[in-house]
């Protein structure tokens, strides 16, 4: 890792090795297990007495059955919440679901080269600061490999609830820091509706939005589009806009669609994770359904949740969501293939004669079947349909073990793909003789 012009840069195979991308779940850290905990402990006004995640069991089941039925049906009805009476259940079990979605989004800026030493990042619908606690445990892990550096994160953070503001400030106060890491913190108690304007003057390098635009957060004529064109003129030259939202059907259609609005009107160019492979994309149209899975081991004071009889995400060690990451400077995760070489485009594949034959493709993955024996890519060509790679028995271990890590937005490039044309039906499968590279 080294820092050039205030930018990050990765070298070799250091996002595995250092972020654990791929190859371990993300664990929420003691500290914000215990932070969460304390207030919990004040908000119902009682003492800690072993002041570790122990406490827990000192809180009378008629509480905990509480938490647990506002989880078992909050976000059901498709209605503006209401927080009053759940502040503490967001803590608890929201907050620790949703803090690392933001690592992905960081992940590409970092792949790109586009994340700098010191950011000023406005997090809107900030709720306990969920996703500014995300970037600061992403952030130690850069200082604490580049020692020598200084690195700074500015956070403006805006929330309709004083209470989650307070307890934002209080979680992001715990934050255990490596010296080189400094975090600053400004925040604001404003109830944004979709004409609001933020001060010009207020620029960003990152505005980050989870789980806000949602028709959870507010009522029905909220016009998302609208709010998010707005705030184009709060980004720096390179600064980025990202967008997460709940990983269901419904919410991921929704969001391609406002975000298609946006490209085609030319607010901001689409950074990640749909991006195309061949050809630039002034207009796209396209809202098919993807989520990206991360997987998270489930934190202690969740499994104290479950243990009291929560059932929800009783069996998953993952959460989904939909992000995407918005610029404006025409910047794009994988830069254009300029030159297709030996290379089909998918339209090709499906515009050739021939029965059988073989075929090297590159795309960005869309999705993949939940038992990993098959996985859609998409190189912008025929954008709506989703076409499955299924893997042969005879594919070599390397292919199989590369596709078990693949995740939606990753840029693979497939070598001698075997295509069988049936009728209407286009299979393609990988095979012993077939090869597949990721791109990191
Ligand atoms: C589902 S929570 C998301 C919190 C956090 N971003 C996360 O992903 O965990 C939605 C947040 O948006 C806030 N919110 C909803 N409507 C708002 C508005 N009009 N202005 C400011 N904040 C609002 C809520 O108070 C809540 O904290």
């Amino acid at each position: 890792m080294r820092l050039l012009d205030n930018k990050i840069y990765l070298e070799n195979d250091e996002l595995r090795r250092i972020f654990y991308v791929k190859d371990e779940e993300k664990e929420i850290p003691y500290y914000i297990q215990d932070a969460i905990v304390d207030l919990i402990f004040k908000e119902w006004g009682l003492k800690r007495k072993y002041n570790n995640l122990n406490d827990l069991e000192l809180i009378e089941d008629e509480f905990v059955e509480k938490v647990i039925n506002i989880i078992d049906n909050l976000y059901k009805v498709p209605s503006k919440t209401d927080y009053s009476d759940k502040h503490i259940t967001y803590i608890w079990y929201y907050l620790p679901n949703n803090m690392y979605k933001i690592w992905q989004p960081l992940i590409d800026l970092l792949i790109a080269g586009e994340l700098k030493n010191e950011i000023r990042l406005l997090d809107i619908g900030t709720g306990p600061a969920t996703l500014p606690l995300g970037i600061i445990e992403f952030y130690k892990i850069i200082a604490e490999n580049l020692k020598d550096k200084e690195f700074i994160l500015h956070f403006d953070l805006i929330d309709s609830q004083k209470k989650f503001i307070d307890y934002a400030n209080y979680l992001i106060n715990k934050a255990l820091l490596p010296n080189n890491l400094k975090v600053e913190v400004k925040s604001y108690v404003v109830n944004l509706k979709d004409d609001s304007i933020i001060k010009k003057d207020f620029k960003y390098d990152i505005i980050s939005i989870s789980n806000f635009i949602n028709h959870f957060e507010h009522k029905k004529h909220f016009d998302a589009f609208k709010f998010l064109k707005n705030l184009g003129d709060n980004l720096n030259e390179d600064g980025s806009l990202i967008i997460i939202e709940p990983g269901s059907k419904f919410e991921c259609i929704s969001l391609k669609k406002i975000r298609n609005k946006l490209i085609n009107e030319g607010v901001y160019n689409i950074f990640s994770p749909c991006v195309p492979v061949w050809e630039e994309r002034d207009e796209i149209n396209c809202a098919c359904f993807s989520t990206y899975i991360m997987k998270i081991k489930k934190p202690k004071i969740i499994d104290f949740l479950i243990s009291k009889g929560l059932r929800k995400s009783k069996k998953r060690e993952h959460v989904s969501y939909n992000y995407i990451v918005l610029r404006r400077d025409g910047l794009i995760k994988y830069s254009i293939e300029k030159n297709k070489q030996s290379f089909y485009t998918f339209k090709e594949i499906f515009e050739k004669q021939e029965k059988e034959f073989r075929v090297n493709v590159k795309g960005i993955v869309k999705k993949k079947s939940k038992k990993n024996l098959s996985f859609c890519i998409c190189d912008g060509t025929i954008p709506d349909k989703d076409y499955w790679i299924k893997i042969d028995d005879t594919a070599s271990n390397i292919t199989k073990e590369a596709i078990n890590k693949l995740n939606m937005g990753e840029k693979v490039s497939i070598k001698k793909m075997k295509i069988v044309k049936q009728e209407n039906v286009v299979n393609m499968i990988l095979d012993l003789n077939s090869e597949i590279k990721l791109f990191f």
